[in-house]
């Protein structure tokens, strides 16, 4: 089994803007995620983390640079990579364990097998919904599996949203704002919820937020992303795109106790994060980036990149 499960080799994104210029957004990104890891993703508004997942995910190729995920390069979205959204996941007009079991019905039904085989179709619809009903129980839902999403509450929604991503169990779980619509409490209490369920299987997580605390609470390590930063071309921060600005190890072991939130370590590495990679006006020249994660790849002057 290979060491890195995703491998990002020096990605950039470009996309045409509304007066037809070319935008980089992402600008030369490196990374290399090990399997198994809870990789947060924090970064100003409008850096790229979307199109980062987007581009693990395989819903779109990059401008130039290559995402490989086990080995094989990237260039159409497969099962092994799931994806939980902020919303929109769910559809109104199904129940939710119609919804869980929407991904199993359509990859067995529309790609491999006709519908009108109904014996078989009512076979495989029993298993899909044994199996529904099992991720649905782990996210504690088994019993509002009758409802509709609009019968739930938002903490409910998403937890149905990571269910129906689960249950087609990808080996990679892409997690974009997934909390960004809850209150705070309901929020916490799912940090805690994803914490749990990724100690159950270990799957390999990417996790984006807009949230620091939830960033560095959460993950294994932590990813800045940011268009903040200065380069020797003299790049301005509208035209050069983002980069990794820093790569760390988090360090408490998961899970970890709430109270660390409240240490002065804790804080500290909020700050700094703050300053490196979300304060337009802390410009930090690219040799200078805290790229101390053991797998972060590291810039290595007039060489290029070096991992
Ligand atoms: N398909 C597209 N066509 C043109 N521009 C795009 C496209 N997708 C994204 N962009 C632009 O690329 C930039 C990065 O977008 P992206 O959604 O990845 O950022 P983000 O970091 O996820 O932002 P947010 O924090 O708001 O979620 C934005 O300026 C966005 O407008
Ligand atoms: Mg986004």
């Amino acid at each position: 089994m290979q060491n890195y499960i995703i491998r990002v080799e020096e990605a950039v994104q470009k996309y045409r803007d509304r007066d037809g210029q070319m935008r980089t957004v992402l600008n030369n990104i490196n990374l290399r995620v090990r399997r198994g890891e809870f990789l947060t993703v924090v970064g100003p508004t409008g850096c790229g983390k979307s199109t980062l997942l987007r581009l693990i995910l395989g819903s779109e190729v990059p401008f130039s640079g290559k995402v490989m995920v086990n080995d094989v390069e990237v260039k159409e979205p497969s099962r092994d990579r799931g994806i939980v959204f902020q919303k929109y996941s769910l559809y109104e007009n199904r129940t939710v364990r119609e919804n869980v079991m929407l991904g199993l019905e359509l990859e067995q039904f529309t790609i491999f097998e006709p519908y009108f085989r109904p014996i078989k179709c009512r076979r495989k619809r029993k298993e899909f919904r044994e199996k529904a009903d099992i991720y649905l129980e782990r996210v504690g839902l088994l019993r509002h599996a009758d409802k509709h999403p609009h019968q739930l509450s938002g903490g409910m929604r998403q937890r149905a949203a990571i269910a129906q991503a689960m249950v087609m169990q990808p080996e990679v779980l892409l997690m974009d704002e997934p909390f960004g619509a809850l209150d705070i409490g309901t929020r916490e209490a799912m940090q805690v919820f994803v914490l749990e369920q990724w100690q159950k299987d270990h799957q390999t997580i990417i996790f984006v937020t807009h949230d620091l605390e939830e960033a560095i609470f959460i993950g294994s390590r932590i990813v800045v992303l940011s268009q903040y930063y200065s380069d020797d071309d003299g790049g301005s921060t509208t035209t050069h795109g983002s980069m990794i600005v820093k790569d760390v190890q988090v360090p408490w072991p998961l899970p970890r106790p709430t109270d660390v939130k409240h240490t002065k370590e804790f804080n500290e590495l909020m700050m700094s994060i703050r300053r490196e990679g979300l304060d337009p006006d802390y410009l930090q020249n690219i040799k200078d980036f805290d790229l101390s994660h053991e797998d972060a790849a590291w810039w290595n002057g007039g060489m290029g990149w070096a991992n």
